[in-house]
């Protein structure tokens, strides 16, 4: 053999392969959703989803502390909201001494250099259990944003630094900046879900929250699967309208998504490793078919690879320990 190129001398040693790494995880990338309830002293294992629990506020705290110490900037908050809260109005979305709220002010009260961000959507607190207000089995647009957009108004005004609408309703993100700015909170950032498709790897998650549509499902509202230029046509009406950061979601199944908004837009890129990719893994993990580290590792640099700037993910605390030098 008379090569002259060689790849293989660039993987010699695991210096060399560090050395030309072309993409890289880091703690400041990672995003944790959690899971909160009322209550106090709880941790409630959620079995859909292995290794995650509903958290209530002091809880959060300890947990929290100890990841902030492992490296973690950013955490995302869903509220399990008791059922007696729950009406076809989703007035709860609206308590600003709710849980949400209380939790941010916790939050930002004993960690104020932490990212805290939070979900603007209907499904936790609605009856309906979909992400608008429900009218003859219509998921209604305006009025829901009117809703949403005061939802988002009480998350900034108990110190979230990200609102994060996960609604899909047309027109939000722009109602959301104009309600914020009104109200002196231009420096509240909006971190759009702008491609959210309708997708059944939400199934452990609306498990986790009790949040799964009473009649129906989401399509009349979230994407296709199908569909990619669409993606695009929404990060263009949300970065018109004023978002911050743009979204896909889910992300593995969704990598060509990412990878076109990251090259169709100037806007930072999130990805959410959604509550069924995370089961995936860790059903396959506790049965010995997969090794967890490797696969959470090599899936969550896939998705970097494909162009996030940030990833939202349930494995976010075991990452942390992962990239910790011992
Ligand atoms: C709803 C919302 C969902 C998720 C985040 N926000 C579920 C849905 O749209 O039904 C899913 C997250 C996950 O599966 O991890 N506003």
């Amino acid at each position: 053999m008379n090569s002259i190129e060689r790849p293989r001398r660039l993987r010699r040693s695991s210096a060399i392969r560090a050395l030309v790494a072309q993409t890289h995880l880091s703690a400041a990338d990672l995003v944790w959703p959690v899971f909160i309830k009322e209550g106090s002293k709880q941790r409630e294992p959620i079995a859909a989803m292995p290794g995650c629990q509903r958290l209530s506020l002091d809880t959060l705290e300890g947990e929290v502390q100890n990841l902030v110490d492992l490296g973690l900037r950013a955490l995302a908050l869903f509220p399990q909201i008791e059922d007696k809260l729950k009406n076809a109005k989703a007035s709860e979305a609206l308590n600003d001494k709710g849980l949400v709220p209380r939790a941010v002010r916790m939050l930002k009260g004993r960690f104020p250099e932490l990212l805290v961000i939070t979900d603007v959507a209907l499904d936790p607190y609605s009856s309906d259990g979909h992400d608008g207000l429900v009218k003859n089995g219509e998921i209604l647009n305006d009025e829901s944003v009117a809703v949403l957009a005061e939802q988002a108004l009480i998350q900034a005004a108990s110190g979230a630094d990200f609102v994060a609408p996960s609604d899909m309703m047309d027109g939000r993100v722009g109602w959301i900046r104009k309600s914020l700015d009104e109200a002196g909170f231009s420096h509240t950032a909006i971190l759009s879900y702008c491609a959210k498709y309708a997708s059944g790897f939400y199934g452990p998650f609306r498990e986790a929250l009790a949040s799964a549509p009473r009649s129906g499902d989401k399509k009349t509202y979230q994407m296709n699967p199908a569909n990619r230029r669409e993606a695009l046509r929404e990060a263009r009406l949300d970065q018109k309208e004023g978002a911050d950061i743009l979204m896909v979601k889910p992300a593995l199944a969704y990598l060509d998504v990412i990878q076109a908004l990251k090259r169709g837009c100037t806007l930072p890129i999130a990805a959410y490793n959604v509550s069924g990719e995370y089961a995936m893994v860790k059903f396959a993990a506790q049965n010995q078919i997969l090794d967890e580290q490797s696969v959470t590792m090599e899936i969550l640099t896939s998705i970097k690879r494909a162009g996030a700037d940030m990833i939202f993910t349930y494995h976010a605390p075991d990452v942390l320990k992962w990239l910790k030098p011992l």
